[in-house]
């Protein structure tokens, strides 16, 4: 039944005395959102379903009530206003939805950065980069085929027992031989050349595996990064002039360098290659010396290296009368150990934030 206009304006009415009554003592942000969807609600508020229900009304009486209707919800949304202002700036304000202080300093986002060996290999592949090598990665599981045979180590080979080796319990027809753990990333020569014709020039960076107890200075999982240089007239010199640069990039420009013999049965001579100390400068060597990095030698051990064992060419399929070349390998977590004075390797794949965060 349609009501009249009196009964819809005292209706009104009605509403304004409550709202207003209500509002006054709404105190929580809670309270005042709760009124603020009672009256002026746009699904359910009083003023709005006032709004509505002026189409059931007389064509003549619908000005009067929509007017006043109106009136009424901008005394209210005025009235709101000023509660929710005064409420801001009040010392008692209820603070269960905080306004904004642009005072405040901001949150930092938390930003995350690299491992310090995968800053370390970036480091030594931009080295060798610039001099033209070329950067690629192998499979961490290898065919027993590419971790030794092609590289001069036969079965039964004494050298074997240099490299401590998780197998794996696979053979296919193809390869015919165990597989395992790449146990250094020298199988990469092999792969490398046996797809590619002289000149090579690669660096290899990558995962390797050992059957290891771990202690400070031994990880049963580690970084390598193998570099080999092939062509015609490659000689020991350019071995040393590419590693003699490498050396002062890294540790510094005032470095020395030196090579010992050393036995790596896939190159023909090998050589381990040392720096001088940077820490003790290597001025007082002897047992007086107590520096931790050289032990008082004032000589640092970094990287294996030598000329491409003849043998390992030809089983490439190489012309070992007409290529020769060099290759080295080298451990990034030793030198990132030298380079920021960290004393245990295991440091590195501990994943303690504390530790991580500095580098
Ligand atoms: N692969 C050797 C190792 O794991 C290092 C090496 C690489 C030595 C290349 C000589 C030449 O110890």
């Amino acid at each position: 039944m349609n009501k009249t206009l009196d009964q819809v304006l005292s209706e009104i009415a009605t509403i304004r005395q409550s709202a207003l009554a209500d509002l006054g003592n709404a105190e929580s942000n809670e309270q005042i959102e709760s009124w603020r969807i009672k009256y002026l609600g746009r699904k359910d508020g009083q003023i709005t379903n006032i709004m509505r229900s002026l189409s059931n009304l007389n064509n003549e009486d619908r000005p009067t009530v929509g007017a006043t209707a109106n009136e009424l919800k901008n005394v209210l949304e005025v009235a709101l206003d000023e509660k929710i202002n005064a409420k801001d700036h009040s010392k008692n304000a209820d603070d269960t939805i905080p306004s904004l202080d642009i005072s405040l300093p901001g949150q930092k986002p938390v930003i995350g950065r690299l491992h310090p060996i995968t800053q370390v290999v970036r480091e030594i592949c931009s080295v060798f980069e610039s001099m033209g090598f070329q950067v690629v990665e192998g499979p961490e599981v290898e065919w027993d085929l590419y971790n030794f045979e092609m590289l001069n180590i036969p079965k039964g080979h004494p050298a074997r027992d240099a490299w401590d080796t998780l197998w794996i319990n696979y053979t296919d027809d193809n390869h015919q031989t165990p597989m395992l753990m790449r146990t250094h990333t020298s199988p990469m020569q092999a792969r490398v050349m046996e797809n590619s014709e002289p000149p090579v020039r690669v660096l290899v960076p990558g995962k390797c595996y050992r059957y290891e107890a771990t202690d400070a200075t031994h990880e049963w999982h580690f970084y390598q990064i193998e570099g080999l240089a092939v062509d015609k007239g490659i000689s020991f010199a350019n071995l040393k002039g590419t590693l003699y640069h490498f050396a002062k990039q890294l540790f510094g420009s005032e470095r020395k360098i030196r090579f010992r013999c050393d036995y790596f049965p896939f190159v023909e001579p090998g050589v381990d290659m040392s720096i001088d100390c940077f820490n003790c400068s290597s001025s007082n060597l002897g047992p007086q010396n107590d520096c931790r990095i050289c032990r008082g030698s004032g000589w640092i051990e970094i990287l294996g290296a030598g000329m491409v064992h003849p043998q390992v060419l030809e089983n490439v399929g190489y012309d070992s009368s007409i290529y020769t070349g060099f290759a080295f390998g080298m451990g990034p977590e030793r030198i990132a150990m030298l380079k920021y004075g960290i004393q245990d390797i295991r440091l590195f794949y501990e994943n303690d934030m504390r530790f991580l965060k500095q580098f």
